[in-house]
């Protein structure tokens, strides 16, 4: 095989070609990119079997100690009208020694010593004495660090937040097999009743923010080096059933009047990371935000009929003034109250999401879409509008028709899409907001967990298509970007986390490798000796480099198989070749305690012959860059 790749004469590429999707799904959020350890802080509950009707008020992930009772109260003033669920902890007339409560965490507790930790609480009751905290190793009952305040409070109708100084742990864990405790003097508390809401964890944050993100995991996304971002989701922003869609007024503001939400996933949320959090999380990564607003219709069908659907309307204009408008809009100025005084850039919106998959689409086409899209045009007339339909019957939502296409699939559907947006209509610009090889090969039936190298490769090959198209493909996100390992080992993710590690999939690497070496213009290639299959190809030119990317799909290896290179109008004699490759189509990356990463990437510098670069695969499955 030979290509020639021209010096010109391609399209320009969408400089948003990779991007993420966030949304909680499987503690994307809490218990993951959300810096809180505490798990079922606020007694929200926080996880349940299955997908949930209802909050789980319940002492999940708490325990005794030192013989007391823990319940769930309501009675007396609660910290506020939103976490009006209490932990009550009654004490034994006659008690000695310390008594108080251990957290299990999320799956455990990562126990760092070269990190700060910032631990609080908000009490109400009658003590005067100690409190200690303290990370416990439950392999071998070690103390791992402790921080000591003193509680002054005799009162039984006033709360008080109690912050204990930031510590260091004395020892690291090498397991995430670790419990927190809070403890007090039990012979203060003997035959007493005291009551405790919102007790708080955090671990060092990314760039220190206050209530901010995993630092590991958030390193992670800025790592991949996207240029967008769709949030809050997904399923989770529409809600599985009536009324448990995103509120964003619910997400915002102090802790204390954080509700909570039923997660369509399964899980309840703090919303401890929510909007504001989300926004700020976007700008510290320099991500483009694509914001997904309610559109009135949920997952299981229910439906807000037209006569109603002006209050969500508005609630989404409310929205965006929040985020956007100057601290002298009334929106804006809450958002400064909250301490955000600087507006958010939004430019990117999405009505809905997925409502093809639903009875939606009639209503979609016939007044939903459009009443948004009229009320947000009216007051931001340059906002880009997507819709969650693609066009077949073609939208005729006056919008410019932006799309935003999923695509789940096996392996080799994703190979067959090299070609697919070739002859694609240009009036769509198109995002593939989500999509994911989720089965090897042809397979049908449950996703694969272990994601394997044969399954990024056929990815591969469809960004190919992508970029090769990114004059109307201008964005793409892998679903789903974040999920936690031992909650949902069997389906897919870019990033697993436990409390102690990460687990980067094969198309984590893969999305990585393709950012890094985008192009701003396609370059027209023409094959010679050969044609496309099992050798895929895409090349791209910025203002120094040519970038050619190249997917072997069960194609042929070695030197006698090299594809000749030619560069037209290039005098270069040498050039970067990075090589993604693993032992098999079935390796799979591990979690480090597991074996690890099974891919290796390769860069090396070749030199050109006679004007021709060769590019020899040593693997049937293997993605170059060149
Ligand atoms: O994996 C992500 C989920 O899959 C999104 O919430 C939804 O839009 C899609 O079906």
């Amino acid at each position: 095989l030979r290509l020639t790749i021209a010096p010109g004469g391609g399209n320009t590429s969408s400089q948003l070609l990779y991007g993420l999707l966030y949304e909680e799904i499987y503690h994307s959020g809490d218990g993951g990119l959300y810096g809180e350890l505490i798990r079922n802080r606020a007694f929200q509950g926080s996880s349940a079997p299955g997908r949930i009707a209802s909050f789980q008020r319940n002492t999940d992930f708490w325990h005794p100690v030192g013989g007391v009772n823990l319940s769930i109260d309501t009675t007396g003033p609660a910290l506020s009208d939103s976490l009006t669920y209490q932990l009550r902890m009654d004490i034994p007339a006659g008690t000695q020694g310390s008594v108080g409560f251990y957290n299990d965490g999320f799956w455990g507790f990562n126990v760092d010593t070269s990190k700060r930790y910032a631990a609080s609480f908000y009490m109400r009751g009658d003590y005067d004495g100690d409190v200690e905290c303290y990370f416990n190793n439950t392999l071998n009952g070690q103390k791992l660090s402790s921080s000591k305040i003193t509680a002054r409070q005799a009162s039984s109708s006033r709360w008080f937040q109690y912050y204990f100084p930031t510590f260091k742990p004395t020892a690291s864990a090498s397991t995430p097999n670790n419990t927190f405790y809070f403890v007090f003097d039990g012979s203060k508390l003997a035959g007493k009743s005291v009551y405790f809401n919102l007790l708080s964890l955090f671990k060092q944050t990314y760039l220190n923010r206050a209530n901010g993100l995993r630092e590991d995991l958030a390193q992670s996304l800025a790592d991949l080096k996207p240029s967008w971002i769709r949030l809050p989701g997904g399923n989770n922003m529409q809600g599985l059933s009536f009324g448990n869609h995103f509120k964003w007024n619910e997400s915002v503001g102090p802790l204390q009047n954080r509700y909570g939400k039923l997660s369509t996933w399964g899980d309840i949320e703090t919303q401890g990371f929510g909007l504001l959090e989300q926004m700020q999380m976007a700008k510290d990564m320099k991500l483009t935000v694509v914001l997904g607003l309610f559109a009135g219709l949920y997952l299981n069908r229910d439906l807000i009929p037209q006569n109603q659907l002006q209050l969500y309307v508005d609630m989404a204009m409310n929205q965006l003034e929040f985020l956007t408008g100057s601290t002298s809009t009334p929106m804006g100025a809450i958002r400064a109250q909250y301490g955000y005084p600087e507006p958010f850039e939004v430019n990117w919106v999405e009505i809905g999401n997925e409502d093809y998959l639903n009875n939606g689409q009639a209503s979609y086409y016939s007044y939903r879409f459009m009443a948004f899209y009229n009320a947000i045009r009216a007051k931001y007339p340059d906002m880009n509008v997507i819709s969650t339909i693609n066009p077949s019957p073609s939208p005729d939502d006056g919008s410019g028709g932006i799309i935003d296409l999923h695509i789940y699939n096996n392996q080799n559907h994703f190979a067959n899409l090299y070609n697919t947006f070739d002859q694609a209509s240009r009036n769509y610009p198109v995002f593939v907001g989500e999509y994911a090889a989720i089965r090897t090969g042809t397979g049908t039936g449950s996703e694969i967990g272990a994601q394997t190298f044969g399954m990024a490769c056929g990815e591969a090959i469809f960004l190919l298509g992508v970029e090769r198209n990114s004059d109307i493909i201008l964005g793409s996100a892998y679903g789903a970007l974040i999920k936690q390992y031992d909650e949902e080992p069997n389906t897919v993710a870019v990033v697993k986390h436990t409390a102690n590690e990460l687990l980067h999939s094969m198309s984590y690497y893969l999305q990585q490798l393709f950012a890094q070496n985008m192009g701003t213009e396609t370059l027209p290639i023409t094959a010679t000796e050969g044609g496309l299959g099992p050798v895929w190809w895409s090349a791209t030119k910025t203002s120094k480099n040519t970038i050619l990317k190249m997917v072997n799909y069960n194609g042929a290896t070695g030197a006698a198989n090299a594809v000749k290179v030619q560069i037209t109008g290039s005098t270069a004699s040498t050039a970067q070749l990075t090589v993604f490759t693993a032992d098999s189509e079935n390796s799979s990356n591990k979690l480090p305690s597991h074996g690890g990463d099974e891919h290796r990437i390769i860069k090396q510098t070749i030199t050109a012959k006679d004007g021709l670069f060769e590019v020899a695969f040593s693997k049937p499955y293997e993605i170059v860059i060149l």
